[in-house]
């Protein structure tokens, strides 16, 4: 079977590189790609905006296509998966009314705050002086976010009240026409990416992302500079609890308004001396989890997601997870999350790989045969292990081997997983 993923990033690689594990899928076509994906045994870029529905209905109804799987939130809220249903194709993704779960930060909070799912307290403006008075009662530390999507820069927890209103100036003069402002809980972030079909919900193993561009979580928020599964924080007590309260209210409050959400539903969450509480939900897989969920999914992958979007996932056998662990340390471009160059040679991958990792590609592009960078988040370097040491271990071996002008990669992560296990010793 073929099959069609849309996106660039890193987590549309290791979607590829899952998926061509199986034999029965013969070619994975990426929209548009990157390096990784167009030197990738049986996989194949075709250089189309994500956006262009028209175009990519029309190539994957030429090529027979049998599934499409959609990565980025923004062709999601735009519509593709409704735009491509409509023409007869199979889509992993929800609708573009489904994607406003992630779309707008609004929606979701009064979904949750209706169906009585955790969520902190809130207020939403719509306008400047509105939400700039309301902060000058307000008590720091406070969150401030943008209703739409802002790629990952729409949230700021600020630690100061001026902070907070400098954060609301900026989203309105952005032209952001909605704020939330929220109460900051705190805690540690967990990532729950769970396959729905809109009735049924499977969770992926619980991940753990780094946000922040500095080791020891400073600096500025940036789309994940690394990530591991199984998060040993989420026990099994704690993911039924998550199912409970979280997943499955969510599922039945968005089937209750009419929507079908068939895709993955990305719960992130807090978990604090309370339980868990969702600081946002995403509504696709997220970056780079997915690179450190997928090296130990055993079930096939196609098997699930056909089943999500065919709407019969109940039927299927519980999920299987290889034994062990793993880790994806993100490569970044020098300046990532601001500004940075691109073009710059990289070397080391196969070296890398012999060491026993995986390089998922990122922003990067094929350039007169060469692999050079074309993004802020470049590489994504992937190791399993029997214990989070060993794959920190691998995974950092085999980042020596790679190199690019101005590369910058944070040397902590795992740092929380091996602190706590190494004080349960
Ligand atoms: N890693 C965060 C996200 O995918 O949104």
């Amino acid at each position: 079977m073929k099959v069609l993923v849309v996106g660039n990033g890193g987590r549309e690689h290791a979607l590829a590189w899952k998926l061509l594990q199986r034999e029965r899928i013969r070619q994975v076509i990426c929209i548009p790609g990157n390096g990784g994906t167009a030197t990738t045994k049986g996989c194949q870029n075709l250089p189309l905006r994500v956006d262009d529905f028209e175009g990519i209905a029309r190539f994957a109804l030429v090529q027979n296509v049998s599934l499409v799987i959609v990565g980025p939130e923004l062709p999601l809220s735009l519509g593709i998966t409704d735009y491509l249903q409509h023409e007869g194709l199979t889509v992993f993704g929800p609708s573009k009314e489904g994607s406003q779960i992630e779309a707008s930060k609004c929606w979701a909070k009064t979904l949750m705050q209706s169906a009585g799912i955790p969520t902190p307290g809130f207020e939403v403006f719509t306008n400047l002086s509105a939400a700039i008075a309301y902060l000058e009662t307000a008590v720091a530390p406070i969150v401030v976010k943008a209703d739409g999507l802002a790629a990952g820069k729409g949230v700021t927890v600020a630690a100061t009240l001026e902070e907070a209103k400098t954060a609301v100036e900026t989203l309105f003069h952005n032209g952001f026409s909605t704020v939330v402002i929220e109460e900051c809980v705190t805690g540690q972030e967990v990532s729950i990416l769970a396959l729905t079909d809109g009735v049924s919900v499977r969770p992926l193993l619980p991940a753990q992302d780094h946000k922040r561009i500095g080791e020891g979580d400073t600096g500025e928020n940036t789309g994940g500079m690394g990530a591991y599964a199984p998060a040993p924080l989420v026990t099994p007590a704690l993911m039924e609890r998550i199912e409970k309260e979280i997943l499955k209210p969510t599922v039945n409050a968005l089937r209750q308004r009419g929507i079908d959400y068939r895709g993955i539903l990305y719960a992130g969450l807090m978990i604090t001396p309370q339980g868990p509480t969702v600081l946002e939900f995403n509504c696709r897989f997220g970056d780079p989890e997915t690179q450190a969920i997928l090296p130990l999914l055993e079930t096939p992958l196609e098997e699930l997601l056909l089943a999500c979007s065919q709407k019969r996932l109940e039927q299927l056998p519980e999920i299987a997870w290889k034994p062990g662990v793993a880790v994806c340390v993100v490569a970044a471009a020098q300046g990532y999350p601001g500004t940075y160059q691109k073009g710059q040679v990289i070397t080391g991958i196969e070296q890398a790989e012999e060491l026993g990792a995986k390089v998922f590609c990122a922003g990067t592009q094929l350039k007169q045969q060469q692999l050079v960078t074309n993004g802020g988040r470049v590489l994504n370097v992937t190791a399993t292990g029997e214990t989070f040491e060993e794959a920190i271990a691998t995974a950092y071996a085999a980042m020596d081997c790679i190199q690019f002008e101005g590369m910058y990669y944070r040397k902590d992560i795992g740092h929380r997983v091996v602190s706590t296990t190494s004080s349960l010793d």
